[in-house]
């Protein structure tokens, strides 16, 4: 996308929303740059009556006028700014909104390939960049550019000459500060960059501080961070450099401007072509006009530095992510899924991880799949409630292809166990009912219960409203798996899906939980993949996965007489205790 066409859209979707507030910011602005110019202008009668012609009366009130046209200034100020920070936090919001919105629909594949870190990056740093776009770029376009139309004007009605003297200096200043705006922008997309990788170090280092421990890689670790931090700070160096570069350059011409025109004005004065009072006026307004020309001279920066901040939100914000209502409704019946001839390959894998694999998982049963791992069989349950796509073949369920029904329809009737227990930073209660936050009391004692959570909660201090930690860190695994397996019995869909979900559970709990799975799941369709003999045994139909492909199919009882893969497998990986 262009510079040109990004401001427009911009202002398209964000800014013009805020045009009042932005015309209300200008007349406020045109206040400050009106009693600005005053403050100028006043310096004229006040030579002349006061110290010229000796004036008693208006020795009084110039004074009194000065006193009133900073007073009008400094509180015109503070709405013009404070009307444009109110308008630039509420877009900050709204962007971060529709970023956080884009983030919750975007397709897994996408988000393996960006680290977390790097979309904090562009919800926190981004978004101000762009903020700043309409608080500070604004007010100061609208502000300096009335004042110093106004001091120009005092200028020129104190003495035209001396005026057209001084305006040359302007273009000057507005030419170093394109170049200084292009380099700008350059640096403060490095500067996100480097931003990105520091948050997603940071959060890498929160979340393997054991392993960091255990392997004594704090040296290790804090050298990696003194490298992101260094980079960092000789980019923040790098801006600030280009930033107070300006300023030299403007005082520099600021003192050419000053001595050349006190040169000439001298001279204007010796030929009586100018009145002293008319000069002190004039420079007075020079003198305030130094500012507003600076910060104009600068304004180029900031908005480079927005433009490159809003290129990279903006593709999150436009990325298309699965419509979740768009296709029919599923119609559940039993549940019955079917692959067909799947060929599956993740975006960031060379190979097919799914090849020519038919499936046939029976409605209102439970099917096993066994494997090694790696095999393919987590892939294969993923494909269910479409959280990848398909690159070939066909996956239906009832009879209904699931890429013609809409994902909500659809997920509303499967749940899920995962292989990676995933928990909130919540109660132990709110992390039960997230699958069905209505869910009475009745309800959610049942689940417990079957579960086996019942027995740890009523150890902990505070029950079930006791806060588990940043991904249940306060519990044991197999507490959060039984604790994950209460939340997807609490949703009670027709499709259960159980990856490995009693894994880290030890044998006598497992079979306990076993027996509730079983009752729950009666009537249910359920995939489970297992690596116990008591689960694949209670299957109505074993699947063997290997390198993405069955290779085995049926009973436990007919696999082994049929297959020496599960023969071997049963005889190596499958636990029996
Ligand atoms: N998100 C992913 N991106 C890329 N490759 C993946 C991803 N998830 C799994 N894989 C790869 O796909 C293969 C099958 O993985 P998976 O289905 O998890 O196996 P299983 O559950 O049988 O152990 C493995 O080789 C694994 O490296
Ligand atoms: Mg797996």
């Amino acid at each position: 996308m262009k510079s040109l066409d990004i401001i427009k859209r911009l202002y398209k979707d964000y800014t013009k929303r805020y045009l009042n507030k932005i015309i209300i910011s200008a007349f406020f602005s045109l206040i400050v740059a009106a009693s600005t110019a005053s403050i100028a202008y006043l310096l004229d009668p006040a030579i002349e009556k006061i110290f010229i012609e000796k004036d008693q009366r208006l020795m009084l009130i110039i004074p009194f006028a000065i006193v009133i046209a900073f007073a009008v200034k400094g509180s015109s100020l503070y709405f013009a700014k404070m009307t444009l920070q109110k308008a630039g936090m509420q877009m900050q919001k709204e962007l971060q909104l529709q970023i956080m919105n884009s983030i919750l629909l975007t397709d897994i594949e996408a988000m393996n390939k960006k680290h977390s870190g790097k979309y904090l990056s562009n919800l926190t740093f981004d978004v101000s960049m762009v903020q700043r776009l309409l608080s500070d770029t604004i007010l100061l376009l609208t502000k300096d550019t009335l004042t110093l139309i106004g001091l120009l004007s005092v200028m020129f009605y104190q003495n035209w000459r001396l005026a057209l003297f001084a305006i040359i200096m302007i273009p000057l200043a507005s030419v170093a500060s394109k170049s200084l705006g292009k380099r700008m922008g350059k640096i403060s997309t490095q500067i996100q960059e480097i931003n990105g990788l520091l948050t997603s170090f940071v959060l890498e280092i929160f979340k393997n501080h054991k392993i960091i421990k255990i392997f004594q890689k704090e040296d290790f670790e804090n050298k990696r961070s003194e490298k992101y931090l260094e980079i960092f700070k000789s980019k923040a160096v790098k801006v600030q450099s280009v930033l107070i570069r300006a300023t030299p350059i403007m005082e520099i011409l600021t003192g050419i401007m000053i001595g050349g025109l006190i040169y000439y004005a001298g001279n204007l004065v010796l030929k009586n072509e100018l009145e002293i009072n008319n000069f002190f006026s004039f420079l007075a307004a020079m003198m305030l006009s130094y500012q507003p020309v600076r910060s104009l001279a600068t304004l180029n920066m900031g908005i480079q530095q927005g433009i490159s901040a809003a290129k990279r939100i903006l593709p999150i914000i436009d990325s298309e992510n699965l419509d979740l209502n768009k296709g029919k409704e599923f119609n559940l019946k039993n549940g019955s899924i079917e692959f067909k001839n799947v060929n599956f390959k993740y975006e960031t894998v060379e190979r097919n991880t799914l090849n020519n694999l038919s499936l046939n998982i029976l409605g209102g049963k439970m099917t096993a799949l066994v494997g090694h791992s790696g095999a393919g069989k987590s892939t294969i349950m993923n494909l269910i409630p479409r959280f990848y796509d398909l690159d070939d073949g066909k996956i239906s369920i009832d009879e209904q292809s699931i890429y013609d029904v809409s994902a909500q329809s659809l997920r509303k009737h499967i749940s899920l166990v995962s292989q990676d227990t995933t928990l909130f930073d919540d109660t132990i209660k709110n992390n039960i009912i997230y699958s069905k936050l209505n869910a009475s009391d009745d309800e959610i004692n049942e689940v417990i219960k079957l579960s086996h959570c019942e027995e740890f909660i009523k150890k902990l201090p505070n029950g079930l409203d006791t806060i588990i930690g940043e991904n249940g860190i306060r519990l044991s695994g197999g507490e959060k798996q039984r604790l994950s397996i209460a939340r997807a019995m609490l949703k009670k869909s027709q499709i259960i899906l159980l990856d490995e979900a009693t894994s880290s559970l030890d044998a006598e709990t497992e079979e306990k939980i076993q027996n509730a799975i079983n009752y729950l799941t009666k009537d249910r369709t359920t995939l489970v993949i297992a690596h116990r003999l008591s689960t694949i045994i209670n299957s109505n139909k074993i699947y063997v996965i290997d390198e993405g492909k069955v290779v085995a199919e049926g009973s436990h009882d007919s696999l082994i007489a049929s297959s020496e893969t599960y023969k071997n497998f049963y005889l190596k990986q499958i636990r029996k205790d």
